[in-house]
Formats: C-alpha cells, sequence, structure tokens
C-alpha cells in the first residue's frame, strides 16, 4: 500500500519534471469485451495507465541517459488492454515497435495489488519502445535483461522474480540478466545507457570489453563469485 502511494508521488513528480516532448500517449481499453474483466477499469484505468506511460518514458530515457535528439524517433506510443487469444494465454504482454498489447485476463487474474503489477510491466515494454536492440542483432536475453534491468531500477521488481545471482547464463534473459546488469553498473555508472548507445546500429559482445574492461564471460564469473562476499561490498552504488 505504502508502495502504491509512493509510485504515485514519483509520477506526480516526474510528470511534473518533464520536458515537453511530441510523443502521444494512447490508452485502448477493450476489457468490455470480456465478461467478468471489470479490474482494470476499476483499480487502474486508462486515465493512470497514460500518466504511467509518461512516467516510464522520461524514466528510461534517464537511465539511457538520451536527450531528445538521441531518442527513438516514436510519434506515438499505444497501449492496448484487450484478451489475448488462446494460443497466447499464458502471455502477460506483449511489445511490437510502438504498440503495446497487455492481457486483460492477467491482471483481471493478478493476486495483488493490480496497479503495482501493471506498472512493473509496463517499465518493461515501455523499455522494448525506446531501447536499441543492435539493428536486430542483441541477443534476446539481453533484451529483455535491460527491460527488467529498468523495471529494477524503478522499484519494481515483483516479489516472484528469482534470486539475485541465479542463472546459469549472463544472458539467460529476464531478472537474471537484470541483476547481472545491475551489478555491471555498480562498477560504472551509467554501463546500460552506454550499451544501449553502442547497441544503435550493431551488437557485439565485445561492447563489455569496450566499457568495462573485462570480456563479458569474466563479468559474470566476477558477478558470481562477488555473490560470497557481504552484500554491502557487492552492492557499489
Ligand atoms: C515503428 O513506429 C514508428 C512510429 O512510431 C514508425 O514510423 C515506423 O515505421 C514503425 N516501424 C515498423 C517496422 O513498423
Ligand atoms: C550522460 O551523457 C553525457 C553526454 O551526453 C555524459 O557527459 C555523461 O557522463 C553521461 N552520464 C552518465 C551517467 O553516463
Amino acid at each position: 500500500m505504502s508502495r502504491a502511494y509512493f509510485l504515485g508521488v514519483t509520477l506526480l513528480f516526474l510528470a511534473a519534471v518533464a520536458p515537453i516532448q511530441a510523443v502521444k500517449y494512447q490508452v485502448v481499453d477493450r476489457t468490455n469485451y470480456i465478461a467478468g474483466c471489470i479490474r482494470f477499469k476499476t483499480e487502474i484505468g486508462s486515465f493512470y495507465t497514460r500518466q504511467l506511460m509518461k512516467a516510464a518514458s522520461s524514466f528510461i530515457w534517464l537511465t539511457f541517459n538520451e536527450s531528445i535528439g538521441e531518442r527513438k524517433d516514436h510519434g506515438q506510443v499505444m497501449l492496448v488492454v484487450r484478451g489475448f487469444r488462446p494460443s497466447q494465454r499464458a502471455l502477460v504482454s506483449r511489445t511490437s515497435n510502438d504498440t503495446i498489447l497487455i492481457n486483460a485476463d492477467h491482471i483481471q487474474k493478478y493476486p495483488g495489488d493490480a496497479r503495482l503489477e501493471l506498472s512493473g510491466i509496463l517499465f518493461h515494454e515501455m523499455t522494448h519502445v525506446w531501447q536499441q536492440y543492435g539493428k536486430g542483432k542483441a541477443p534476446r536475453g539481453l533484451v529483455n535483461g535491460i527491460a527488467d534491468y529498468v523495471r529494477l531500477r524503478a522499484g519494481l521488481a515483483p516479489k516472484e522474480w528469482t534470486q539475485r545471482g541465479s542463472g546459469s547464463r549472463w544472458d539467460e534473459g529476464y531478472a537474471v540478466t537484470a541483476y547481472f546488469l545491475d551489478y555491471c553498473s555498480g562498477l560504472k555508472n551509467g554501463f546500460v545507457a552506454e550499451l544501449n548507445k553502442l547497441m544503435k546500429g550493431d551488437y557485439s559482445d565485445e561492447f563489455f570489453p569496450v566499457i568495462l574492461g573485462k570480456t563479458v564471460d569474466e563479468l559474470w564469473m566476477d558477478y558470481k563469485t562477488d555473490l560470497d562476499l557481504p552484500v554491502e561490498l557487492s552492492k557499489a552504488e
């Protein structure tokens, strides 16, 4: 409850300091077409979701350290809350280019604070809208890891995430990669911003040594080893 309140205050703050930008944000609520699907309307709503889209975008541009001219050129971003077809019912959400789809049934059935859950999903999906893909060459696990890193930095990592330090490969994706990127950011502030900028025209694992002076495999091993150290030592901020 206090977290939701805190998020509300953060949103107002971000909305107040966000520079005027030309991006148009649109929310399409199609939950009317699903019988009994009321939680998006009653607990979240389109207005709040639109504010969240703006706040998430500002947060992502800050995280990526991008000025207006450096950002991806999306004139509009659309978010649609609707039912997913049977073959995709297990999916929570997905994003393609400037369009985010949210599975209304996931929000309806979520066993907890629906606003907080949508916020977390949105910071992840909105990152997909704004991040670089190395002209399609970036590993999927890294792309999703960066999106979850943003979610983590926004304070929206859910309880059900795997533990920090888990996983067997750095590019396994989602929380595993997000915590690894968080470790790399502890070695150099702005690491993810630099990585994302390099990913604008290409992708190579060599980007890690370019920024941090060590290969990604060395960094992954350091990360796994440092887990045995007291938390204070491994969490250089
Ligand atoms: C992605 O969205 C932008 C507008 O935000 C549009 O100009 C561009 O053509 C889209 N790209 C694809 C591949 O659909
Ligand atoms: C952000 O980018 C500017 C250059 O545009 C650079 O001077 C600054 O060091 C960067 N900040 C971080 C944290 O990387």
